[in-house]
């Protein structure tokens, strides 16, 4: 019986190369692509085709940044290769930890982050001992080369080092990923030595030993632009680039309008409701989410942000983590909220900076109003009830209750509670001397310098 017809599934992820060419401290699949780690860019896609076990063989250097993983480790098995000796060997030490013998393999690489789930569904249909996935490169430099007899059998798979100059000229190359019985892998890895250019084991030897031995093995193509390979801040570019680009079109498709998507930063997860425009130059960090029919202005940062609907930002809004926009809010320029609830169509319009705050419905924040929530020890709250107006320039001290309806005079500095419908006023009485001007001119106009 041919192994991949068993329906049990369990994905293995290589991550524990040096990655030099990162020139880095962070382990290279610790790098970001859209605020995700390439890694959890990998994991998130094996884990969409629900294997029976994920093993992640990571580098020695890892361990202290499991915690990036927190919230997913249960579900994957994270061991360690102790040294760098090829992709071979790091199959090998992760084959030690599959829990169930009887299983296909899916072997993918933390380097390659943009495949997607259709693509992999795809490679294990293909029904062939050894199911590789492949592509036309534009420039092939650096990949292993895909060598086919004509029968579209895979014979072997040359490495760019070992490469003769004829072989160099093919650019059906190879991704990294492929599916195969975890009983033939052990078998035909048994076999891997590190004969060559790179004194590496590699996993792709097992090709041209499993071709000797009779099996079938066979490939698959999709874009390039699923399979760049990140090993350099190149090509970490050229990934993130590209997801973005897959990003645009994804919101586009639900109907909403970027105006220069090539200046506009998505995170993995923004989601953006129909409708909605955004504008040139806008960032979104993680934790995204932005009702329908809202307008993004130019120069805004968000994240960590939910919107309603209706709702405009910007331009040069900075929304933090922890903000929630009802619907018709608006928040407009030169403006900062972190840790802000604002209500149905309530308005801070102007250079504010509202923190640690629950404002209701229909209130006005005026120019220049400022929540002092940081004493220098610990944040206070401001709680700002329904249909309030807040003056310009107002110093809103906290902790602080303001009732409903009530109105702060401008250039206030509140310090205590203001009950509901109460007009509050904090400021210096004015005074105005009458004719005092035209004395004052008369004093100082006589001992004036000329320049002046
Ligand atoms: C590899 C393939 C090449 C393919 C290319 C696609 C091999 C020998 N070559 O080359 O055919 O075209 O990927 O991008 O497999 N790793 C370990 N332990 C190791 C060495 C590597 O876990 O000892 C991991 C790396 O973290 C990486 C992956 O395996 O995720 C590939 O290793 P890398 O050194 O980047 O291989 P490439 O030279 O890119
Ligand atoms: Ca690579």
């Amino acid at each position: 019986m041919s192994i991949y017809h068993t329906s049990s599934l369990t994905t293995m992820i290589l991550a524990a190369g040096n990655g030099k060419r990162m020139k880095s401290t962070l382990p290279k699949v610790l790098h970001p692509i859209a605020g995700k780690p390439m890694l959890r860019h990998v994991m998130d896609v094996g884990q969409s085709l629900h294997p029976i076990q994920n093993i992640v063989v990571t580098h020695p250097g890892m361990p202290p940044y499991y915690d990036h993983f927190s919230t997913v480790k249960e579900r994957n098995d994270f061991i360690v290769q102790p040294q760098q000796l090829g992709t071979a060997d790091a199959v090998k030490i992760g084959l030690t930890h599959v829990k169930n013998p009887d299983t296909r393999i899916l072997i993918l690489y933390g380097d390659t982050p943009l495949v997607t789930r259709a693509t992999l569904e795809r490679l294990l249909a293909l029904k062939s001992d050894i199911a590789l996935l492949g592509f036309e490169a534009v420039d092939p430099t650096g990949y292993g080369r895909l060598i086919t007899k004509k029968n579209d059998q895979v014979v072997s798979i040359v490495e760019e080092k070992d490469a003769s100059t004829a072989q160099k000229e093919i650019t059906l190359c190879y991704s990294g990923i492929l599916a195969i019985s975890a009983a033939l892998l052990s078998s035909l890895l048994a076999e891997v030595s590190n004969q060559n250019a790179s004194q590496e084991y590699y996993l792709t030897d097992i090709i041209k030993i499993a071709a000797s031995r009779k099996h079938s093995c066979q490939y698959i193509v999709c874009g390039q632009e699923e399979l760049i390979g990140v090993n350099d801040r190149h090509q970490l570019l050229l990934a993130s680039q590209l997801f973005q680009l897959r990003k645009a079109h994804e919101i586009m498709e639900k109907g909403v309008t970027l105006i220069a998507p090539e200046t506009v930063f998505f995170a993995h997860d923004t989601q953006i409701g129909m409708d909605v425009v955004i504008h040139p130059y806008v960032t979104f960090g993680p934790g995204v989410s932005i009702g329908n029919n809202s307008v993004i202005h130019s120069f805004s940062h968000l994240e960590g942000t939910e919107t309603g609907n209706h709702c405009s930002i910007g331009p040069f809004a900075r929304l933090r983590p922890g903000t929630k926009l009802a619907s018709q809010v608006k928040i407009g320029n030169f403006v900062e909220l972190k840790q802000a609830s604002i209500g149905k169509e309530s308005k801070v319009n102007h250079l504010s900076y509202i923190g640690d705050a629950t404002l209701e419905e229909d209130v006005n924040i005026g120019a220049g109003t400022i929540t002092c929530n940081y004493n220098g020890f610990q944040k206070s709250q401001t709680s700002i009830g329904s249909h309030v107006f807040v003056g310009s320039n107002t110093a809103l001290v906290a902790p602080l209750i303001i009732g409903d309806g009530a109105i702060i005079g401008a250039g206030s500095t509140i310090t205590e509670n203001i009950p509901s419908d109460a007009i509050a006023i904090a400021r210096t009485a004015q005074t105005s001397i009458p004719s005092g001007a035209t004395r004052y001119r008369k004093k100082y106009s006589s001992t004036s310098s000329e320049e002046e």
